[in-house]
């Protein structure tokens, strides 16, 4: 059972954002950078996370589901992490700190580099690299016997220092014990005036304590987000994980490039994506659906064998074998039954559509609940708002709607029942009724003579 526990850093305010929202509220791939790492951090099998909010802590706090600690002052990352002692009294855990602006995190590198520190068993270690310009980031200075010795940060790098190319990521582990104790030892006496969480491990060195670094040659995976410019590369980075990740397991996209899938998004095998799709939020996708181009889906659970193109969906569940399109709205809390046809320029709205029912072309149907097998013909409108209040139409099973029909709702038609075309129906019709509700015609005879 993994003794692991996290502290995500996330006081900052982010001020190269520019931007009212707290920057680990940004989202990419259709997800706050401080929901992918708490997911990161589950995956590797952190059983606890607690999240140090500061700028904006109420929006941080009502936006994620974990423990939260407020810093009220921002003085340095080793103050941050003080800041959870409260919330970890008497626990014999390995705390993993991380920042809550790194969204291309994996579980999987979390875990090996949470193993390596177990293995080894000291009281902490650092996660590092060796990047190509280290200018900005603290610096991994080693002993002559290239063991662990300290972080510099760059501001107080001497000329020698600032040459070394291995830096700190900002990522550690430690027994939290030892972390706490050490803590209270830190000062502020450098050229920031903060309170460093790095010099912990100097401290914890000089106790006599073995400190380990465990070097990732990933290391971009542990890169922060500081600008829009930055998220933006970040988005691309994850889109492409993404989408690798689905055409591993199975899924056809036909043009990666032009396919935008969110990272929480789940798509059965043998599905095939079309190009210029958009998949948000926590939309599910079944197997040998068939949807695009030309698709927004948000927050949409989707059977098996779905074909779709043109169409915009969203809080919805659409089931097997349903064929929507072209031109389609399809709105929230709407589910449309097995074997549904949607046609061009229809829009569902708040309504159950039964097991093949057709919605063949150009209809409204908002509030209502459709039975199985119903014919809705072209143009058929549910008239379910009177300006003040929204009302619901009930169509029963294997009823025939003629084209160009009005459901002045609350209404009812019965099962088996008929509705002329171009009727406008304000009463309920029985079962078995052909209902016509039209002005009869009438036809003047020689008219275009008398004209004249
Ligand atoms: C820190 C490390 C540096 C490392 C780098 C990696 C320190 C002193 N330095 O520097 O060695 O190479 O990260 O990116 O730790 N935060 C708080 N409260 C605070 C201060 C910071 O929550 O009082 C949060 C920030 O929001 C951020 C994280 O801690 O998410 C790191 O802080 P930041 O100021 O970016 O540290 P760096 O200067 O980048
Ligand atoms: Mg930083």
């Amino acid at each position: 059972m993994s003794d692991l526990i996290t502290v995500i850093l996330a006081a900052g305010k982010g001020t190269r954002m520019k931007s009212k929202l707290p920057k680990v509220l940004h989202k990419v791939a259709g997800k706050s950078m401080v929901q992918h790492v708490l997911d990161a951090a589950k995956d590797a099998g952190a059983t606890r996370n607690i999240v140090v909010t500061g700028f904006g802590s109420d929006m941080v706090r009502a936006s994620i589901n974990a423990e939260c600690v407020e810093q009220k002052e921002q003085l340095g990352t080793g103050h941050a992490v003080m800041q959870a002692e409260s919330l970890l009294k008497g626990e014999d855990a390995t705390v993993m700190v991380l920042c809550g602006d790194t969204p291309l995190l994996t579980g999987e590198l979390l875990k090996s580099f949470y193993e390596s520190h177990k293995r080894v068993g000291c009281v902490a270690t650092v996660l590092t690299a060796i990047v190509p310009d280290p200018t900005g980031y603290g610096r991994v200075i080693r002993k002559p016997d290239e063991t662990f010795m300290k972080i510099v940060e760059d501001k107080d790098a001497d000329e020698n220092e600032r040459h070394v190319k291995e830096v700190n990521s900002g990522i550690y582990c430690f027994n939290a014990k030892a972390l706490f104790s050490a803590l209270k030892e830190v000062k502020n006496d450098n050229a920031q005036g903060e309170y460093y969480l790095p010099d912990v491990l100097e401290i914890l060195g000089n106790k006599g304590e073995k400190i380990s670094a465990f070097s990732t040659r990933q290391y971009e995976l542990t890169l922060g987000i500081n600008s829009r410019a930055q998220l933006a590369e970040a988005e691309k980075i994850l889109r492409k994980r993404k989408n690798e990740e689905l055409m591993e397991s199975g899924v056809t996209l036909m043009d990666p490039a032009s396919t935008f899938i969110d990272a929480d998004v789940k798509i059965g095998k043998d599905t095939v994506i079309y190009p210029f799709t958009w998949i948000e939020g926590n939309t599910v996708i079944g197997e040998d659906c068939e949807l695009g181009p030309n698709i927004r889906l948000q927050n949409v659970k989707i059977g098996n064998g779905v074909t779709g193109q043109f169409t915009y969906a969203h809080d919805a569940v659409i089931d097997d074998n349903v064929i929507l399109g072209q031109f389609v709205h399809i709105r929230p809390d709407s589910h449309l039954s097995e074997n549904v046809k949607i046609g061009n320029f229809v829009e569902v709205k708040n309504s159950n559509i039964g097991k093949d029912t057709k919605l063949p072309h150009l209809s409204y149907i908002g509030d209502s609940d459709i039975g199985d097998d119903v014919n809705m013909g072209c143009g058929t409108i549910t008239v379910n708002y009177d300006g003040k209040e929204k009302f619901r139409t009930k169509v029963g099973n294997h009823a025939f709607v003629g084209c160009n029909s009005n459901l002045i709702a609350p209404v009812e038609v019965a099962d088996n029942a008929y509705i002329g075309a171009g009727s406008t129906i304000t009463d309920a019709v029985p079962e078995n009724a052909l209902a016509l509700g039209r002005a009869r015609q009438v036809n003047i005879h020689n008219w275009k003579d008398k004209r004249k």
